[in-house]
Formats: C-alpha cells, structure tokens, sequence
C-alpha cells in the first residue's frame, strides 16, 4: 500500500484526534468499563494510534498497535511520541492485518478493535483471529456500524450509503465481501462472539436513526475453559 496522507487520511486523523481530545475516546472505554492497568493490550486496527493514546494513561504492562495502513502507523508514531511520555506506556506500532496477527497464542489480557469489523473480509475468521491472541478469560472490545450508520450520509454522500447497503445485503447473502465497508447487525456479531467462546458482557449504541442502530459497542470475556487444551 502507498506511503500517502490522502484527504481521506486528513479528515480522518483530525476527526479522531478531535475526538480524543473532547474526552469521547475516553468515555467510550469508560462505558465499555474498560481499564487498561498492569494488562498487556493489542489495538487492532489502531488507525493515527488516537485508542492507543487514550489507553496509554492507564499504564499497561504492554501496549501494541498494529494496522494494515502504513500511513497511519506513520502518523501515529509520531503523534504518540509528541503526545506520550513515561510514566504513561509508550505503545508500539507495528504493520499487521487480520486475520493473520502476528502474536502467539492466548498473549494478551485487553484486545481492542474499534470501528474495524466493517472492513474485514470475514467476521468470523477475524474474531476468532481476535480471541486466538487474548488469554482465557480476557477482555474483548469492538465496535462496528448497523444499519443506521449510513442514513447520515445521505444528503451529503449520497452513492456511499447505496454502495454500503448493497454491500452488507451481498454479504448477507453471500457471505462475500464484495467491497469493504459492510454494515452489521451486533445481535449476530455477539451470536458469533458466543459460538467462539467470547461471552458478550456489555452491549452499548451511540444513537438509533429511524430505529437502526448507527455505531455498535461489545465488550465480551473469552470463556477460561479454553477447548484446545480440553481436546
Ligand atoms: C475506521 S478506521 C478505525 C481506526 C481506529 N480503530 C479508531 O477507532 O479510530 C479503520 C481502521 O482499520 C484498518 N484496517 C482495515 N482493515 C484492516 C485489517 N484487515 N487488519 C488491520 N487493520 C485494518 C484501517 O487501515 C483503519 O486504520
């Protein structure tokens, strides 16, 4: 992939760090009754690393984030060493995709992923790919977007949210992901959870729009009888 801030990146960056310093990142752990304190924490999918920095006043053991786009690990790396210094966690920044992380087995207590289930080819290899890296009885953060994601953008992008509703109704049907972008419905993404062995614990939305759910938030715990070592 290309090395390149593009518009897109721009607005994104701003947005998120936007938002970070308003105090939203921070409520939205909050509300996940997320702490990060002494655990060793994965950020999936970290974006300009804006997650990584709120967690990192928590003071973790160990703080990684990793992405499949290099421009915003580039971003980010630099942001955090502007904005991040001891005694907080300096976290690290790595290139990795799902679903092939690069970590071993069961190494991590808290493994977060915001905002990037929409864009994955398969929601079940990748949350199981999650749940492969946390330890038994760790904590599982997502978040994605439903079916009222869209309904925002209708006046301003108006092709976006036609091509994001065909794409979830092909992938509903398909099961293919036919351009990234897919809508969820978080009932069967935390059905999924369960069949994995991650038990959803909290369930949180920002707002419903005409009674469709527009940003979806779980918090799940993987079950501590892990079924490779019963086998
Ligand atoms: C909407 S942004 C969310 C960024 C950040 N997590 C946040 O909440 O602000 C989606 C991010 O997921 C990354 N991404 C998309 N597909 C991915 C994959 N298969 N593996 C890892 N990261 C991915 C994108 O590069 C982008 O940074």
């Amino acid at each position: 992939m290309e090395n390149r801030l593009t518009k897109w990146h721009d607005a994104y960056i701003q947005n998120a760090y936007h938002e970070l310093k308003h105090g939203t990142t921070r409520k939205q752990l909050e509300t996940l009754n997320i702490n990060a304190t002494g655990k060793r924490v994965l950020d999936v999918g970290c974006g300009p690393g804006n997650l990584l920095v709120a967690l990192s006043t928590d003071a973790p053991e160990l703080l990684i984030g990793v992405d499949i786009d290099e421009t915003f690990l580039v971003f980010g790396r630099s942001q955090i060493q502007k904005s991040i210094a001891p005694p907080s966690a300096v976290p690290t920044l790595l290139r990795a995709s799902l679903p092939t992380l690069p970590f071993a087995d069961e190494t991590f207590d808290l493994v977060t992923c915001f905002l990037v289930m929409p864009h994955v080819p398969d929601d079940t290899v990748a949350l199981t790919e999650l749940a492969r890296v946390l330890k038994p009885g760790g904590t599982l953060a997502i978040s994605g977007h439903g079916l009222g994601f869209p309904l925002r953008y209708l006046k301003r992008f108006r092709l976006k949210p036609l091509q994001m509703y065909l794409a979830s109704l092909i992938y509903r049907c398909t099961g293919k992901k036919w351009i990234r972008n897919t809508l969820q419905n978080d009932r069967k993404i935390c059905d999924l959870l369960e069949s994995i062995g991650v038990v959803p614990a909290v369930r949180h939305y920002n707002q419903k729009i005409l009674g469709c759910v527009a940003t979806y938030w779980v918090k799940a715990i993987k079950n501590d009888t892990n079924p490779k070592t019963m086998q």
